[in-house]
């Protein structure tokens, strides 16, 4: 899979170029308004989670060097990769790293789970958003009634007698307020810690770009720009 670098070659096409910048631009929107500029906050994630999603179906139709099949390679392969980091000696590679590979369906992964986290915690929240009224019927409700009463349940057992029974009122003789709570504290931790290991995540992957750029000698986020190595 290595291939020359004497001349410059077309290899991000401008769904990859605009869709990295916009998944850029909107996860640090997103990050720096939270329930300030709620309405931005959302905004910016819906724009995200459609990038991502365009980007997982372009990873099987898209352009040669962005499919997943151009640059998802074998654990062994990533290791020789990474040996090859360490002694400067790594192969050079036209589309993604093998290291750089897995990193970007890392974070795939963990902003799909980031925005589908935000998306239940607004539904609860605010009643608002694509999974609002669908309670019971999405994967997350199923997720939450096995994990929220394991995660939760010290909570339950210390809440006050009168408490409860005043929620049982107004959820009409049900524990709803309370679940509603488990709920959106579940849900909230769960947003906010797929967020921080995103953004962990981005270290690492800026920390890559440049040891893969100054090993190479090549200007990785120019090309990200330009579209050209
Ligand atoms: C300012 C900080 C950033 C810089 C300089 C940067 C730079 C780059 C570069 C140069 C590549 C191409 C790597 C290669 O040649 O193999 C890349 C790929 C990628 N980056 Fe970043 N990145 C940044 C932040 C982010 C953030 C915040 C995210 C996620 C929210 C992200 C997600 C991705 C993804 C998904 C790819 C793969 C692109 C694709 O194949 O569609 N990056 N980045």
């Amino acid at each position: 899979m290595s291939e020359s670098k004497a001349n410059s070659i077309q290899v991000w096409d401008p769904v990859v170029r605009i869709g990295h910048w916009t998944l850029v631009t909107t996860f640090f929107i997103a990050y720096f308004t939270e329930d300030d500029l709620l309405t931005v906050h959302v905004w910016a994630g819906y724009v995200l989670g459609a990038v991502v999603l365009f980007r997982l179906v372009w990873g099987f139709v898209g352009t040669r060097h962005a499919r997943f099949s151009d640059f998802l390679k074998s654990p062994g392969t990533v290791v020789a990769y990474l040996k090859g980091l360490r002694k400067g000696s790594a192969e050079h590679y036209v589309g993604h790293n093998p290291a750089g590979g897995i990193m970007i369906i890392l974070l795939l992964l963990f902003l799909s789970a980031t925005v589908y986290t935000g998306l239940e915690l607004y539904a609860i929240e605010e009643n608002a958003g694509p999974l609002a009224g669908l309670d019971g019927a999405g994967a997350g409700d199923t997720v939450l009634a096995v994990l929220v009463p394991v995660a939760y349940a010290s909570d339950d057992d210390s809440s006050d007698d009168s408490n409860s029974n005043d929620s049982d009122e107004r959820s009409g003789g049900h524990r709803n307020s309370d679940i509603d709570e488990d709920a959106e504290e579940f849900w909230e931790d769960l947003h906010v810690l797929f967020t921080n290991l995103t953004l962990l995540l981005i270290a690492l992957h800026v920390t890559g770009v440049v040891i893969s750029s100054r090993l190479h000698k090549e200007n990785l986020v120019k090309a990200m720009l330009t579209g050209k190595k």
